[in-house]
């Protein structure tokens, strides 16, 4: 009977202790709200509307992770939309569908100038904040993006693109992506090439993040050496915890230490616990393993929502995040560390970025085309390498072989009628 009465007791106290962890984080989060670094709604957009907004209405949209309900329940302060497109793209029209991607998270901005402001600057985030919107930034996650080409980047800097991933799940001619560490691909560049490291520099020069979710170890390890600014992860989780080569193994987490960067952690079953289960105190484990290893100043949010199929019990949509909160609140996590992680380590290593840009702007931009060779195939032309004006693509000369042949066969079968 006793022992009855105690366990309620304790029953009670636990309970009662997780309803007012959720009441402060509510209250934390209120003052700090959540500035989370990737989020696929521009992908699911095109998956679902084909980029037709007009056929969206985000305040009932309820098969994703996403839409506006959602987000103020779970006080997003802040969010980097994905300027996603696949890398079957690479090569052909990659640009095209990246623009289209970033056209449509303006497009989302004007259509409800009430709950997101498209932003571009750390100060603009903090304004956001005040007036309760949803800070809206974008990511262009994947150097394949760019083809090849700084013009590119700067222009997508003009657009308003403020970080991007180095490479998404596929080399460039540049970069090696994670799967050269499992095996999958090849390396190429081993880590970042010559013209990989002006891509960096120029990012430094421009003010844009250099994001390090989806690349090789050795690329990480160029990169955090080669910035001159602080880099992100803008979705990974810690390697120690589920070892896929997605997350950050422990000693680029001590390099991110030292040069005062972020890791945002990352939802995805798969990277929490290397399984297809998952719960919120798996994800709370590795915000613990990354502040262990590279301090509470070196780790943020990063949910990867509606960019991955499973996401953990207990943070299944974006209206989850203050749960997250009471749970890190639960492990003594104290306000100032959780408010670091929810927008301040950001905002922090953004206006470093920023101050960056501002001492590097008057070197002269970075204008070393990659080789020819490097991007030469039959959707390219050659204009500005000096390739001869008359070599055309082999498609064209193979149909242009065909038309001839034909027409030597017409020639002959008819001669005789002649
Ligand atoms: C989701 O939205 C659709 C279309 O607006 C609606 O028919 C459906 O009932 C909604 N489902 C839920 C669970 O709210
Ligand atoms: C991860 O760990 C599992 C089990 O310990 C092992 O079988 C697998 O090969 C490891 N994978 C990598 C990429 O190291
Ligand atoms: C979460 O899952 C782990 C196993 O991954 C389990 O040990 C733990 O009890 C679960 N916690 C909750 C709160 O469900
Ligand atoms: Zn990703």
């Amino acid at each position: 009977m006793a022992v009855r009465g105690i366990l309620a007791l304790l029953l009670c106290w636990c309970a009662a202790g997780a309803r007012s962890d959720r009441a402060q984080a509510l209250r934390i989060m209120e003052q700090v709200p959540v500035m989370d670094g990737h989020n696929d709604l521009p992908w699911q957009f095109l998956e679902k509307f084909n980029d037709q907004l007009s056929k969206v209405d985000l305040n009932t949209l309820n098969s994703t992770h996403t839409n506006i309900p959602k987000l103020r329940e779970g006080r997003v302060g802040g969010q980097f939309w994905a300027a996603y497109v696949p890398c079957d793209t690479q090569g052909k029209d990659a640009v095209r569908r990246t623009l289209e991607q970033i056209d449509v998270v303006h497009g989302m901005c004007e259509k409800y100038p009430g709950d997101f402001v498209c932003v571009g600057s750390s100060t603009a985030i903090l304004e956001a904040f005040q007036a309760k919107k949803v800070a809206s930034l974008i990511g262009v996650e994947g150097g394949h993006s760019i083809d090849s080409s700084l013009g590119v980047l700067r222009t997508f800097y003009h657009l308003g693109v403020r970080y991007m991933t180095l490479s998404h799940s596929c080399n460039t001619p540049w970069v090696d992506n994670w799967l050269v560490d499992d095996k999958l691909d090849p390396a190429k560049s081993n880590g970042l090439s010559n013209f990989g490291k002006s891509v960096v520099l120029e990012m430094n020069r421009l003010g844009m993040i250099i994001d390090l979710a989806h690349v090789s170890v050795k690329t990480m390890k160029d990169a955090l050496e080669v910035s001159k600014a602080p880099v992100i992860f803008s979705h990974s989780s810690a390697y120690a915890l589920c070892n896929s080569s997605r997350n950050v193994p422990d000693d680029v987490l001590r390099i991110v230490k030292e040069k005062e960067g972020l890791v945002m952690v990352n939802f995805f079953n798969d990277y929490v616990t290397c399984s297809k289960k998952a719960n919120i105190s798996d994800v709370a484990d590795h915000f613990d393993h990354i502040k262990k290893i590279a301090g509470y100043k070196s780790v943020g949010f990063g949910g990867d929502y509606d960019g991955v199929p499973r996401v953990p019990e207990g943070l299944e949509d974006v209206s989850k995040y203050p749960d997250l909160v009471a749970e890190l609140l639960s492990r003594g996590w104290t306000e100032e560390e959780l408010k670091a992680a929810l927008a301040n380590n950001f905002i922090r290593v953004f206006q470093e970025v920023e101050a960056t840009s501002a001492r590097l702007h008057a070197e002269i931009p970075k204008d070393e085309p990659i080789a020819y060779d490097e991007i030469k195939s039959d959707c390219r032309t050659g204009w500005g390498y000096g390739v001869p004006a008359d070599k055309t693509p082999p498609n064209a000369a193979d149909r242009q072989l065909l038309g001839q042949g034909i027409l030597l066969l017409l020639c002959l079968l008819f001669a005789p009628f002649l």
